[in-house]
C-alpha cells in the first residue's frame, strides 16, 4: 500500500513541470557563496546572505557568516554547505516563504498553478505582487489570460531560458 503511494507520488512529481524540484533546477544550487544577478551574496538555492537571520542559519550548519561572505569577496571556496544542507535550507526556509507569499497573493490555487507562482515568488514576494492583472485573472479562473500576463512581463524576459515558458504553461493549464 505504502509502496504504491510513494510510486504514484513519483509519477505525479515527474509529470508536473512546475514543482519544488523544478524551482531548484531553475534557481541553480550553489554550495558556496556567490553573487546573484543583483550582486547580492547568496548561497544554496538563492538563500540571500544579507538576510537578518543569515548568521543564525549558517551557524546551524557550523559555518560562520563572515567566512561564507569572505568566499564571495576573495573568490575562494572555504566555507561551503553540502548539497543536502543547501536543499535543507531551500525546503525549510526559502520554499515555505515563497509558498506563503503565493497563498496570500492568490489563495486556493490548483497545485500546478500554485507551484508556478511560487517559482515566480523566488524573485521576491514584491515581484509577484506587482502582477495585479494576473492576480485578477487567477481569481476569476481565467487561466490562459493569467498565463499571458506572465508571458508578457519583464520577469519573463529577465529569466530567459525556458523557465518562463514552463511557468506560463502551468498557469494556463489551470491544474
Ligand atoms: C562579489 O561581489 C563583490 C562586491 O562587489 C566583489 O568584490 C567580489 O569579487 C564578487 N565575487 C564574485 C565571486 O563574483
Amino acid at each position: 500500500m505504502q509502496v504504491l503511494y510513494v510510486f504514484s507520488l513519483l509519477i505525479i512529481g515527474a509529470a508536473s513541470n512546475c514543482s519544488p524540484s523544478q524551482t531548484i533546477r531553475n534557481e541553480k544550487l550553489c554550495t558556496c557563496c556567490y553573487n546573484d544577478t543583483k550582486g547580492i551574496p547568496t548561497i544554496g538555492v538563492g538563500f540571500n546572505l544579507k538576510r537578518s537571520d543569515a548568521a543564525r542559519v549558517m551557524i546551524k550548519y557550523k559555518l560562520k557568516l563572515n567566512d561564507v561572505l569572505q568566499d564571495c569577496q576573495k573568490r575562494t571556496k572555504n566555507a561551503c554547505l553540502t548539497t543536502a544542507q543547501a536543499t535543507d535550507i531551500f525546503n525549510n526556509i526559502n520554499y515555505p516563504e515563497a509558498t506563503k507569499c503565493v497563498s496570500r497573493y492568490a489563495p486556493g490555487m490548483p497545485t500546478s498553478v500554485h507551484a508556478a507562482l511560487t517559482d515566480v515568488a523566488f524573485a521576491g514576494c514584491g515581484t509577484l505582487n506587482q502582477f495585479v492583472k494576473m492576480k485578477r485573472a487567477l481569481v476569476q479562473k481565467q487561466w490562459k489570460t493569467a498565463g499571458d500576463e506572465l508571458k508578457n512581463s519583464k520577469w519573463c524576459t529577465d529569466v530567459k531560458s525556458d523557465r518562463c515558458g514552463r511557468d506560463v504553461a502551468c498557469i494556463a493549464s489551470g491544474k
